[in-house]
This record gives C-alpha cells, structure tokens and sequence, in this order.
C-alpha cells in the first residue's frame, strides 16, 4: 500500500506553539514550508520553536532525515504577500481571536491561487463564521492539531455545509500523510473533542466539590475502570484551568446548561491555582 501524501507547499500562519509544531510535522514528511509570523522577535521565536522541536523528533527516533535538512524547507517570513501563490494548503494558527484569524485568512486567500485549501487550527471558534469573509468558502475548513503537535496523533477535520467534499477529502487524506488519525466533525461548538472533554471534566469538578471523592480517586476510577489514559482532573491541570473555564463559559452560552461551570473551578482560577503552570491546581506540581 503506498504511503498517503501531504502537499507540495504549506504556508503556516502563525509560529507559535501549535504553528511551528505543524510546520515542523509537514516538513519533515517532505513539504516546502512558509511559516508566517508578525516580526522580527516572533520571527526569532518561531524558528527557536521549530529547531528545539526537530531536536526532540530526532532524540525520539521520529526522523528520517537530519533536522538540519528539515529546516531547510521552512522559510520564516512576516508578510503575508511573501506567501507562495502555488501552495496547496494554508494553515492559520494566530491566537484565538475571531478578528485577527478572519483577517489573515482573507490575507492569505488573496495570495494563494484557487488551488489552495484554506484551514483553521481554532480550538473552539465557529469555523463556518470564520469562513464568511472568503471568497472561496467551499475551499475552508478546519484541522485542528493537539498539543504537542509532533506527537500527538489526532486531527479533527471540521467541515462546513459550504466545504467541497474534495477539500474534505484532501484534507483526511494529508492527516494520514502525517502519520496521523483524523476523525471528521461537523462544525459545531466544541467539535468532538472539547465538547466530550470538558464536559467530563467539569462533572469530576461538580463531584470534588460535592466531596463524592478526591481528586486522585476520581481520575484513577477513569484511568483504571474506564481505560482513559489519564484521569479527567489531572488532565485539566495540564490544559489549565484557566483555558478549560473559558471553553466551558463558551459551550456554556452555545449549549446551555450542561457547560455551566462549577463555583469550584471559578474559585481555584480567581486564586490563581491554574494547574501545572503555576504549581497548583487539583495536584501539588511544586
Ligand atoms: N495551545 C494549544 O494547546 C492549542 C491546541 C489546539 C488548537 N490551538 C489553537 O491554535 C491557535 C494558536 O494557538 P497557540 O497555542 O499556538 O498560540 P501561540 O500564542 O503560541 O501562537 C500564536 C502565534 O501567532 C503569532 N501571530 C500573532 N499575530 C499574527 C499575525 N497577524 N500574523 C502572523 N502571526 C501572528 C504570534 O506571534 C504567535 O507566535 C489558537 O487558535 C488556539 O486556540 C491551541
């Protein structure tokens, strides 16, 4: 069976945590990459990023070719009209902000040529909303990446009622042309992933704080009873309480009241107990 393909040429926009991560991934699977960032700092910052991450991928065993070659085909630019007008996939990855991702996508659309697929990486932004400003609408979707990009497998591919089935299919097809899993969801808030993983998460708070258990109880009950990989409060901790509690105030006012998020959570974020990032969350991190 031949290996599926990625694209010729990717253009990245945004090198940050989840930007230089997929840059790193396509280019070490072949692609030519044009990461886009807003200057000469971010620029510095975006290819520390990707050095430090192909570093890591070669420690692990994960390349077959030396990083030193991979880097070579990812150019670090900070103007979007440098993009290359024949690539075949964009992928926006700025920070969460409607206005910002709808202005640089609308930037990049007037770019690339008509060949080009256009993707968000947003984690929990209406992608049919981001997709009004474009011209090309049916050519739009969503890949959502995980953090650590490099090794984490899953890609959600969000599709709108306008995304051409092609673009679908091209979309799944370069995952798997990563190494990677794609499962694919109709745009909706949340997608699969966080709207299944918050809500599970803020149920393990609801009974914290009704004292069913402790936190190490709960999460080994899912971890031993249901084979979750790790425990729903522990995972909260590594994602931040901080970033749950806005995805959850999100679903909250999308999809009522099952996303309410509990006194428990609120309280622990107004004291700063974010998770792992500051020490403290449902665990000591100290
Ligand atoms: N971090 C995660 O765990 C995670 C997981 C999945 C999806 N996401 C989504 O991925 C996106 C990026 O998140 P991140 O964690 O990488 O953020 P980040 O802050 O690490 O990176 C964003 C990058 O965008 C750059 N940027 C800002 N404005 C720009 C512009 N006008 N043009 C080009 N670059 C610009 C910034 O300099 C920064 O390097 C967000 O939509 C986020 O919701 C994040």
């Amino acid at each position: 069976m031949s290996t599926p393909a990625v694209p010729d040429t990717v253009c990245v926009i945004g090198g940050g945590r989840m930007g230089a991560g997929i840059a790193q991934v396509f280019a070490a699977r072949g692609a030519e990459v044009s990461v886009v960032e807003s200057d000469g700092n971010a620029i510095a910052a975006a290819r520390a990023r990707l050095t430090a991450g192909l570093a890591k991928a070669a420690e692990r065993g994960a390349l077959d070719t030396d990083p030193g070659t991979i880097l070579a085909r990812v150019a670090v630019v900070s103007d979007l009209a440098a993009l290359p007008p024949h690539a075949d996939l964009v992928v926006e990855a700025v920070p969460e902000r409607p206005e910002l991702k709808v202005n640089v996508l609308a930037k990049a659309e007037s770019v690339v040529g008509d060949q080009a697929v256009l993707a968000t990486n947003t984690s929990s932004i209406s992608v049919g909303e981001l997709g009004t400003a474009l011209r090309r609408p049916n050519r739009f979707l969503g890949m959502h990446f995980f953090n650590p990009v490099p090794t984490s497998k899953l890609v959600e591919v969000v599709t709108t009622p306008d995304t051409d089935p092609s673009v679908i299919q091209r979309a799944q097809e370069w995952v798997r042309g990563l190494g990677k899993i794609d499962v694919t969801v109709r745009d909706s808030p949340g997608f699969a992933t966080s709207r299944l993983g918050v809500l599970l998460g803020l149920e393990a708070i609801r009974m914290l704080q009704e004292g069913v258990a402790d936190a190490a109880a709960i999460d080994t009950a899912m971890e031993q009873g249901y084979r979750h990989p790790m425990g729903p409060l522990r995972s909260t901790d590594l994602v931040g309480l901080d970033v749950r509690l806005a995805i959850a105030d999100y679903l909250h006012t999308r999809l009522g009241d099952r996303f309410a998020p509990p006194r428990l959570l609120r309280d622990m974020v107004a004291r700063g107990e974010l998770g792992r990032k500051t020490g403290r969350g449902f665990y000591d991190w100290s």
